[in-house]
Formats: structure tokens, sequence, C-alpha cells
């Protein structure tokens, strides 16, 4: 149905684009401004005619929130107007839009549909190289009525049940959810890569009673059989009843099903969808459109619950902002579907303003490092939004890969998920942007819903700095706060000091932790985790996590999760892990193992391996330590507590006494010798 042709292409409206090329280059000097306002707020300036700049939009955004998020609230198609804009603050739990009801897919489809049912909704980017199908926003109407129908009537799912995905990135993934929001069901969009352990904590967590899935799928050439795993996950998750298997190019073949609990979406398609009724429940705006696991320093990983109105609306107005979107645009975020920048820039951003997306199945070495460059040449994307980690891998295969394609489509490169170092953001923005594409490094978190610091908004003499670019957001009011929660200094623990839109609203199951979490240590703001510095012409650099969190390519995940995995083995007595600057991942697992007695005389190649199985098996394959070294003790203070300061120098090798810094309070220095020379021996 949607196969392949230039004629679709022709509809996402090239000729448009070709008008449109970049009014805003940036550049790293200010000697070239930027266009003022190229993407106004027209509904906000018109309220204030003292409103002239960037700045001035930004101070009101801050200073009159209620006024300022009414004012683009109206950017949503409302089913029933909302009273209250925002309600309570962080001490008490903050609401948007109170009274308000309205329906997701409504908003990212139905309208669309009706006034450009042809234009392309989503361009499917196959693992296959060269494939890709479009569908359009009147053919993703189609489906997305007809997966809601087939939610209601097989899985038997109702207004606020949890729905589980365990699928690649794709047009199944992207109407499946919508189709959830459609009948007011909660989504759990599980990464394709955790293991069935993982699933099945997430899918128990969430209390799920239906989970969908491919028969297998396909990742840079591999084949991983996601049925599988999932039929694992579900001998541990006795609350799912339904399982809808979407076979992979329609091939029923591969997999055999379990009666009555498994169906093919296919054969669903064919049998159940004959006398569709389209029910749209109209949710309210603080009812929850989807849980996302993320992982934290300490216990199993947090299900951030994130509502209807203001996340939607969040996620709409940054696309919209941030990326400069235009009629016509062509969006390639190339990020999974199962990590929140899938939620919010593949999937509701880009389609709540009725723009064209990609949904990318891929790797972005397979066939080859050219990837990425060849799809942005045959699908003319405007705007290319990856991590860091994906820059520095290509970077090192060389330049010649990117000028190979025509890359002239381009106008706007983004970068998200960890800290860009220098060389790859010039890369970036040299290389790739041919100094012509706006680069904009965008801060953000699972728990902000989107975008909080990025270049925009920023004044027309405002330079764009290399790796050190970014402003906060309208709405996003930033204070940095040190240890003895003084607000001021330049650099010290990242807060928000005021409620925005985005902000998930709670844990799933579990609201005192949310509070204890982000609200306690520096109350009454919220604490993102990680460290900052702000420059004297405000400008926000991240310096990264202050927590026991370590952001392995693009992935953040929880040291404690690794520890426990490995803690399981029948001869770890104990265990401790921490990050250390790594060239390609950002960051690297280092584990430092101390066995029980009856395990010293064991084979340590094998032990390893067999800790590394754990890693995988209980998390994913991305939570592998790197380095794991045995010894008979760690740097511990006298109170027993492990000093994992030492241990992430160590790690690292910063090894100089200077570097080590103070040891004498540890309980028995002499451990640290003895690591250092541990450690050595690794090499
Ligand atoms: C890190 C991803 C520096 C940060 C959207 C944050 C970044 C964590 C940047 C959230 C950036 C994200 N510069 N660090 N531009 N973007 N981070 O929840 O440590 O997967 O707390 O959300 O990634 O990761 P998460």
């Amino acid at each position: 149905m949607w196969k392949h042709s230039q004629q679709a292409l022709a509809l996402v409206g090239r000729s448009q684009r070709c008008l449109l090329l970049p009014s805003s280059v940036s550049t790293i000097s200010s000697k070239h401004p930027r266009t003022f306002l190229s993407t106004p707020i027209p509904e906000v300036a018109q309220m204030d005619l003292s409103i002239n700049s960037y700045a001035d939009l930004y101070n009101f955004s801050i200073e009159k929130p209620d006024i300022f998020w009414k004012a683009v609230s109206g950017r949503l198609d409302w089913h029933q107007k909302f009273i209250t804009t925002i309600q309570g603050d962080f001490t008490t739990g903050v609401n948007w839009f109170v009274g308000g009801k309205l329906n997701v897919s409504v908003n990212c489809v139905d309208r669309h549909a009706k006034n450009h049912p042809d234009r392309v909704a989503i361009i499917y980017e196959k693992d296959e190289p060269g494939h890709h199908e479009f569908i359009t926003y009147g053919q993703l109407k189609e489906l997305v009525v007809k997966y809601a129908h087939i939610l209601r009537t097989v899985g038997n799912v109702k207004k606020g049940d949890r729905v589980a995905f365990y699928l690649p990135c794709g047009p199944t993934a992207c109407a499946m959810a919508l189709a959830c929001s459609r009948i007011g069901a909660v989504h759990s969009i599980v990464f394709a890569g955790f293991s069935a352990d993982a699933l099945a904590s997430r899918m128990n967590d969430a209390g799920a009673t239906v989970v969908i899935t491919t028969d297998i799928a396909r990742r840079g050439g591999k084949t991983l059989k996601l049925k599988k795993i999932v039929d694992d996950a579900l001998e541990h998750a006795p609350c799912v009843k339904t399982v809808l298997v979407d076979a992979r190019d329609g091939d029923t073949s591969r997999v055999k099903l379990q009666h009555p609990r498994d169906h093919f979406l296919q054969d669903l398609m064919n049998t159940s969808t004959k006398n569709v009724n389209d029910v749209i429940e109209y949710v309210d705006s603080n009812d929850p459109l989807f849980i996302l696991y993320t992982s934290g320093s300490t216990g199993k990983p947090k299900g951030l619950v994130h509502t209807t109105g203001g996340y939607l609306l969040y996620a709409m107005f940054t696309y919209k902002n941030v990326f400069d979107h235009r009629d016509g645009d062509i969006f390639g975020c190339v990020a999974d579907i199962g990590w929140i920048t899938g939620h919010s820039y593949v999937l509701y951003g880009p389609l709540a303003n009725g723009g064209t997306t990609l949904a990318f199945e891929s790797t972005p070495i397979y066939p080859n490092p050219g990837r990425y460059w060849e799809m942005v040449q045959r699908l003319q994307l405007t705007h290319l939004y990856c991590a860091p980690t994906a820059i520095r891998l290509l970077l090192r295969f060389g330049s010649e890969w990117v000028q190979k394609y025509d890359r002239s489509s381009l106008r706007v490169l983004g970068s998200v998920g960890e800290p860009i170092n220098h060389e790859a953001w010039q890369w970036f923005h040299e290389v790739v942007g041919e100094k012509r594409c706006v680069v904009r490094d965008t801060w953000w978190q699972t728990e902000t819903g989107g975008i909080c610091l990025t270049p925009r908004p920023s004044g027309p003499t405002d330079p764009v700095l290399p790796a050190m670019p970014m402003r906060a957001f309208y709405g996003i009011k930033p204070v940095l706060m040190n240890s003895a929660k003084s607000e001021g200094q330049e650099e010290g623990a990242l807060c928000i000091e005021k409620p925005w839109p985005g902000l998930a609203q709670s844990i799933w199951g579990d609201p005192a932790r949310f509070k204890e979490v982000y609200f306690k240590e520096f109350a009454p703001y919220y604490f993102s985790g990680d460290g900052a510095i702000k420059n004297a012409d405000g400008y926000w650099r991240i310096t990264g996590r202050m927590d026991d969190v370590i952001n392995v390519t693009g992935h953040r995940l929880g040291t404690a999760e690794v520890e426990d995995a490995m803690d399981e083995h029948e001869f770890t007595s104990e265990t401790a892990v921490v990050g250390y600057p790594h060239e390609i991942k950002g960051e690297g697992i280092f584990a430092f193992v101390v066995l029980k007695e009856g395990g010293k005389d064991l084979d340590r190649q094998k032990m390893e391996k067999e800790l590394k199985k754990l890693c995988k098996e209980r998390i994913a394959g991305y939570a592998i330590p790197d380095y794991i070294l045995f010894h008979d003790g760690l740097p511990k203070t006298r109170s027993g507590k492990i000093m994992r300061r030492i241990l992430r120098k160590i790690a690292a090798g910063e090894t100089s006494p200077e570097k080590l810094g103070d040891i004498s309070t540890l309980a028995d220095p002499s451990v640290v010798k003895s690591l250092v020379k541990a450690r050595e021996s690794l090499k």
C-alpha cells in the first residue's frame, strides 16, 4: 500500500522547500547575524506590543507563563476548552490546561488528514539499504482507526489501560501509539534492544494487558527475534493477556502463535476491521498519554508518566521553534521510538505540526558509514537530529563518506543525548552542514518531555558558540545551585525554577518517589541530575551527570542496575560500576568486582564472560562493561561507603596522587595502590 514512489515524495512539498532555503544560517562568529524572529510566535507577540525580540518573548514566557501558554495552546484542537492554564506548583504537583479535553490522534492525524490527505506523514526508512516507504496522512488515519478498533475489540483495551510495545522504529509503532491515544489507552514503549527480563519488569510495573511486537526485526543487517524475547518475558509477566504480532513484510510463516493469546496483525486487519467503529475518546488534559521507563541512580528504572495536553503542546511547540519547522520540511530524527527523543521528535512533535517525519530502523554504519548521507540525498531531508556518539563514530571513518552525497537539502542539524565535544561539533558544522546549516545542540531529558536548552531562542547578534550553544527555551527558567543550596554561581547543579507543560507528572505507581527524586534536594526547584556551567553572556554548557547515572552511546544507564545484574552471580561478593571517558561511546562502563572466597580460584576469563552475559540478559547489550577488574577489596570510607570518586579516577587512568586527591579518609588507603597497579595491568 505504501510503496516507494517519487510521486509521494513530491507531495511532501519539495518545490516549496526550495524557496525556503536557509534564511537563518548560523556561523561561529557574530559577524553574520541570524534572521530575527524567523519563527515568530504571533499569538504572543500581538498581545504585548513591547515584545520586539527573542529576549522580550522569553522574558514574557517566564514572567507570565499562564498567558504565554494559554496563547500558545490555541495550536492544539481542543474538544472542550480548559478553564485554568496552570494549577499547582512543584510542591503540590502541577496540572496543565485543567478542565480541557482533547485527543492526541485527532491533533496529530485527523486534522492534517482532513486538510492534506496526500501529504506524507511518515517516511519509513527500513533497515535494508535504499528501501523506504511513504505513509500519507490519509493512510495513517485509516491505519490508526483500524488499529484502535483492534486494540478495543481483540485486546479488550479500555481508557486508562496500559499497552506495552516491543517494536522497531517504524509505522506500526507510530500508528499503534496514536491508536492507543485515540481510545485513551496509555502506551509504554520498551526499546526493542532490552532483554526479556527488562521487558518483563517494565510490563509488570505498568500492569500492561497487551503487548505489541513483530516476529522478527532487522537492525544493521542482523535479524532480531523479538517475538521469542516477548515469549520469554511473558513467562514472568502474567498481566499480559494479548499479544499482537506484526509479521515483517507480511510473512506470517516465521513464528508460531500461542492461541488464544497471540494474533497476527495482518490477519486481524483482514478479518476484524470489516466494520470498524471509530470511537474517539476525548480525555482530560492531565490524563496520562504514555509511560516511559528511564534509569536513575538507585533502584529499578522509573516509569515516567507524561500527560496528554501539556506534553503534546510542549513537543509540538519545541519542535516548531527549535527546528524552525516550515511547510515542506522533511524531518530526520534518527532516534529509536523506544527513547524519549523518538517519542517527542519522531512521533508527536512533527505530526502535531502536520510535518513529515522519518522513522529510521537502521544504524549509522549499515551497510557502510555513508548511510545517513545517502539517505539525506535520497529522501531530501531538511533536518538531521542525532546523538554525538554517532557523529564521533562517523567522523572516524573520514569526511569522504559524507562528501560523496549531496546534502544541499539540509537546513538544520541537531544533536541530543549527551555533551557534544568540540571536534564533533566542528565536523558536524563544517563537513556535514558545509558551514551553511544551523547546528542545534539540545539539552533535555525523558522527564522534561521536550527540549529545554537550545541555541533558540536567541537574539539577532548572538553568536553560536561551538559546543556551548545553549540558551533556555521559552518558559524554562534554569538556575544553578551548589551544595549549600544558594543560587547564582556559575557552575552547579542544573535546576529549573518553574513548571513548564512538558514536565512528566509522576512516576507510575510511585508519586512519592517522583517528589523524592526530583523536588527534594533543591526544593522547591526541579533538579535535573546534571551539572552545568553558565557563562557571563548567559550561555549554558552541561558538564554531565552528578549522580550515579552514566551515558553510554547516548543511552542512560544507572550504575546500580549493572551492579545488581552482576551481583546475581553466585561468586560475586561486591561490585562497583563507574563510567569512564570513551572516545566513541561518550562513557564506557568499568566494573570493579570482589569475588567470594569460593570464587577466587575460578577461571577469570570464564567469570568475566558469565558476568557480561548477566548484564546482557538482565538489561541490554549496551549495558555490558568494557572492563571488569577483579580485586580483593574496594576503597571504602571508615563507615563502609565505597568511594566512587576514586574508582572513577582509576577507571579513567588518572592515577597520579594529585589526580586521586585525598585518600586519607579511607579505611584502608593501601587498597588504592594495589587497585592502580591492577588497572595498569588491564591496559
Ligand atoms: C544527557 C535524552 C549534554 C543529560 C533526551 C541528561 C545531554 C540525559 C544533552 C537525559 C546535551 C541530553 N548535552 N548532555 N545536549 N542532552 N543529555 O532521559 O545528562 O535519555 O540528563 O533524554 O542525557 O537522557 P534521556
